[in-house]
């Protein structure tokens, strides 16, 4: 959703600095941008915001040694520059990721009461209501009272007002330094050595510092130059923080040679499966354990990540023979009386921040259920949450579209399985030969067969899939693959389910895929053809019944992992070839932090 990037230091031009670390967060999804910077000169703060993307634009700022910027993915307010942040009211300058539930209550507080004149209101946002009420405090003080003690203070008192989750920055005019405070939405600070920066993610400063301190929630930071001083936002009390350095390198948040982020995250699957199951025996057990414990278990997630949890679901009853529900997070709260201290809700998800499943946990934790997360971001607000964490190691994962998190977590979910009936090892042994099998795979001559097979479907503007067991998760994921980057209607069924209403959507010429080459997905596939489909089978044999057939090894149980990439690969291949940007799908944003 939105991006924050700041910097306080020495640099004189922290606009541009802003600006082109905002264009490192572009990946999080936005619909408009803008940047404040504090000029050198008067020390006035100056903003400059516009609707569209970033990526191309190209501006100097004011002379300044501090700046703050935001792209805006829209929830309160239409897509227009008056909705940008930053928003100014008085002498208070702010940027806010989240929302603010009440603020319509205080907005029609504050028309009318501030210090005698009322607030005119430029914006729809629920953010400028918040500048609005620091602004309001501000005004009943005198000009030597304005110290950043003072400010820490009066952000203290309007977050306490503040219903909702929310990473909000602070700059205000008289006052040096930049304020932030959190509560369910993340910010890191970046530790460099003459200037400190603020992020809701890594990649916006790690060319300049990968010495990081998270700022946890209901914390303040107050930064200015190379300080950062943290506090309670609650209490106020002074809260010492860790320096952590990241292993992330600067080459795995960048593009490289490749086109487009989504295919290089496809490619680094050679790499990433084998990676996520490289977790110390212990750790596994320990997972292993806390479902022992459990009278009831459940699979929270949403998006691409619920379907690796419906594809997880089918592992542990074949593999382990338990029963885990599965239910998308949002859908959560119809089932929560069910949860005890005895339940464990599973968390998957990429970002470890996505707000559905935030708040089961949060519910669930005070029912007394046990939590086991897996996320890709050890620092990340699930995670933290967790009883026992599972990282996946997948590394930065930039494009919306979640390809080598998928298939790592579905890895790592298959080992889990093995843990909990005692047979780590050959869970591991079928995995590893998996992610070999994917490295052999993964070349450019297969991806050309796939572009050509891309081409042969790509005038057409429905598209289903088909798969059995857990390949049929795998047909709902093939569908939001398609769907989210080519714009294409694609929509994925159990194979046997075919028969019960889908097959009636079927023309001459319909593009179908078949995920799978058992007896039973193959007579499905015959009757498809009977009406006229064109199948492109996705297995690792051929059969005659295939008009296309894409190839994927004999990976045991572990077969929807290695289904799932020349799917992602097709894909992508017909966003490029629509002419789409498929790491920046229109409407859709990289980690949903707003509910
Ligand atoms: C968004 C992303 C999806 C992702 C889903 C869940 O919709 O576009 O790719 O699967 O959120 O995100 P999470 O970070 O929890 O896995």
């Amino acid at each position: 959703m939105c991006g924050i990037f700041a910097v306080s230091g020495e640099e004189t031009k922290a606009g541009e600095m802003v600006l082109r670390g905002l264009k490192k967060l572009e990946y999080r999804g936005y619909d408009s941008w803008g940047v404040a910077v504090r000029t050198e000169t008067s020390g006035s703060i100056d903003i400059a915001k516009e609707v569209g993307k970033i990526s191309s634009v190209k501006r100097t700022f004011s002379a300044s040694s501090e700046s703050m910027g935001h792209t805006r993915w829209a929830t309160h307010g239409g897509v227009t520059k008056s909705n940008a942040h930053p928003h100014k009211v008085g002498r208070v300058t702010i940027v806010h990721n989240g929302i603010f539930e009440n603020y319509e209550a205080w907005k029609k507080k504050l028309v009318g009461t501030h210090h005698g004149a009322s607030v005119k209101f430029k914006s729809e946002t629920d953010t400028e209501v918040i500048a609005g009420m620091m602004s309001e405090q501000i005004t009943r003080l005198r000009d030597n009272e304005i110290t950043s003690k003072k400010i820490s203070e009066i952000i203290r008192k309007v977050c306490a007002e503040i219903q909702g989750r929310f990473a909000i920055l602070v700059m205000v005019e008289g006052v040096p330094g930049i304020f932030a405070a959190r509560r369910g939405s993340p910010l890191i600070i970046g530790r460099g050595e003459k200037e400190t920066f603020i992020a809701s993610d890594i990649p916006a400063f790690l060319e300049r510092t990968n010495v990081v301190n998270y700022l946890d929630d209901d914390e303040l930071v107050y930064i200015s130059g190379g300080k950062a001083e943290f506090s309670n936002l609650r209490t106020g009390e002074r809260v010492k923080k860790r320096n952590v350095t990241v292993k992330w390198r600067v080459e795995e948040a960048e593009k490289g040679e490749f086109p487009h982020f989504m295919i290089k995250e496809i490619f680094e699957q050679k790499d990433t499966i084998a990676r996520a199951i490289n977790h110390e025996d212990k750790m596994l057990v320990k997972a292993a354990k806390l479902l022992h414990s459990a009278n009831g278990a459940y699979f929270v997630a949403c998006g691409t990540a619920h379907k690796v949890a419906m594809a997880a679901e089918y592992f542990f009853s074949e593999v382990a023979g338990r029963k885990i529900n599965v239910v998308p997070a949002s859908e959560m709260p119809s089932f929560e009386k069910f949860v005890n201290k005895k339940t464990v809700i599973i968390a998957v998800s990429q970002s470890g921040e996505t707000a559905d499943v935030l708040e089961i946990l949060e519910r669930g934790k005070k029912r007394g259920a046990k939590i086991l997360a897996l996320t890709n971001v050890e620092s990340s607000s699930i995670a933290r949450m967790a009883n026992v964490h599972l990282p996946i190691h997948a590394g930065p994962e930039k494009a919306v579209a979640s390809t080598k998190a998928a298939t790592a977590q579905m890895a790592l979910l298959f080992l889990l399985a093995f843990a909990d009936s005692n047979q780590i090892n050959f869970g591991r042994f079928v995995l590893r030969s998996t992610a070999a099998s994917i490295n052999d795979l993964l070349n450019p001559r297969y991806e050309d067969r796939i572009r050509r097979v891309a081409k042969r479907i790509i005038k057409h503007d429905n598209l289903f899939i088909i798969g059995r067991g857990s390949l049929y998760p795998m047909a709902l994921e093939s569908a939001i693959k398609i769907q989210e980057v080519s714009y294409i209607h694609a929509q994925g069924f159990a194979a046997g389910e075919l028969k019960h209403g889908p097959i009636a959507l079927i023309e001459k010429g319909t593009p179908c895929l078949v995920l799978g080459d058992d007896q039973e997905t193959v007579s499905n596939a015959t009757e498809l053809k009977a009406r006229g489909a064109f199948i492109i089978g996705v297995s690792p044999t051929k059969q005659s019944v295939f008009d296309e057939w894409l190839r994927v090894p004999d990976c045991n149980g572990a077969q929807a992992i290695a289904t799932i990439i020349p799917v992602q690969i097709l894909a992508y291949h017909l966003a490029v070839l629509r002419g789409l940007d498929p790491d920046m799908p229109r409407n859709l944003a990289k980690s949903v932090t707003v509910k």
